[in-house]
């Protein structure tokens, strides 16, 4: 929908005012009225690495959700700020992991005998606290589109892994780029005593998977992949890897948001593709590739915006840069510094993966 030109004119002025001061990150995910002011564009590994790139900019306002943001002020200097639009910017899955259940679970391998064989590999979607632990228990953080690379690494320093929170990225990184089967994983479920799994099964499994998902990507299903192909004879389908299994498996691509869009712009005209990923950054991308002739469809019309990523708004964004402007610092995320330090060295870890 076209934004309230008031508002954009607003949000211009106030940048205007700012200048280099701040710098603006906007995920993929964000509405088209947020994205216009983003001076980068990314997915999650790329914006972190953007934030940490920009020691000049006082302020950083982070358009998208608040592990981001948590990230980006692990990764930048004390006396940079990072801002989030609107505190209520959350993300359902990075709250299915919390420290004290990741705590009682790392218990929980102590006591099967196994902890000093299990390196945790959290994904980017995931509290400050939880990389905090990750990095104290020897372990690295992924994202979407290194998390094959992670594991290699993990697999290198021990023989287990314990993926947290998104068991569908870790399943799926594991069954399709790792060729370990659906035997080789076991989903321990923070809700039950000993994750509901006895120490025997621990001892077995390679990987450790948190049961956490994402709220968005877990509504499409193998009907939706099925209903497609039928309904739009030669479609490449393309999905996100925070699908479940069997969809990833019916697919013929999947990739991060960067990768997406990536395989987009490579795409030949006349090409027909349907992606499952979050609907804002599909209807852009169908709007920018029409002219060319390629056709992109959403995999799943039932399927919704996140909610959390959308409340980042125009007019949200307004409010905290004219805000800045004025000298009030507003919605500061602000990681402690002891979890600080720890979260920075599994992030970092990261970073330095080949
Ligand atoms: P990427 O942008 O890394 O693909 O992540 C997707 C996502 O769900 C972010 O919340
Ligand atoms: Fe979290 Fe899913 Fe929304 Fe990403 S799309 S912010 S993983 S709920």
């Amino acid at each position: 929908s076209p934004s309230d030109p008031d508002l954009v004119e607003r949000a211009r002025k106030a940048k205007e005012k700012l200048g280099d001061k701040v710098f603006v990150l906007g995920h993929h995910y964000q509405r088209d009225e947020v994205i216009q002011f983003a001076d980068v564009t990314g997915d999650s590994f790329k914006l972190a690495r953007d934030a940490a790139a920009r020691p000049e900019a006082e302020y950083i306002v982070f358009c998208g959700v608040h592990f981001m943001a948590e990230s980006a002020d692990i990764l930048t200097s004390d006396d940079q700020k990072v801002v989030l639009p609107d505190l209520a910017a959350g993300c359902s899955m990075a709250d299915m992991a919390t420290a004290e259940q990741v705590a009682e679970c790392w218990d929980v391998l102590t006591e099967a005998g196994i902890a000093e064989q299990v390196v945790p590999v959290s994904y980017m979607n995931s509290s400050a606290d939880i990389k905090a632990f990750t990095g104290k228990q020897g372990g690295t953080i992924c994202t979407s589109s290194n998390a094959k690379r992670a594991l290699d690494w993990a697999f290198e320093q021990g023989e287990k892994v314990l993926f947290l929170p998104d068991q569908h990225l870790g399943r799926n990184t594991a069954v399709r780029d790792m060729g370990m089967s659906l035997d080789d994983c076991v989903v321990y479920n923070p809700h039950k005593p000993n994750g509901g799994l006895t120490a025997e099964e621990l001892r077995a499994a390679k990987m450790i998977l948190w049961r956490g998902h994402c709220s968005v990507h877990g509504r499409f299903s193998l009907d939706s992949v099925n209903d497609v192909r039928a309904r739009i004879p030669g479609v490449n389908v393309l999905v996100h890897p925070e699908c479940k299994h069997e969809v990833v498996a019916a697919a013929d691509y999947v990739g991060s948001t960067e990768y997406i869009i990536k395989a987009l712009e490579a795409a030949p005209a006349g090409s027909k593709w349907a992606i499952g990923t979050e609907l804002n950054l599909v209807r852009r991308l169908a709007n920018r590739f029409a002219p060319e002739g390629k056709e992109i469809v959403f995999l799943d019309k039932t399927v919704c915006f996140c909610s959390t990523m959308n409340r980042i708004d125009l007019p949200h964004l307004v409010w905290a840069l004219e805000s800045l402007a004025e000298g009030n610092l507003v919605n500061r995320i602000e990681v402690d510094r002891e979890t600080e330090a720890f979260a920075k060295l599994a992030l970092e870890r990261m970073l330095a993966l080949p």
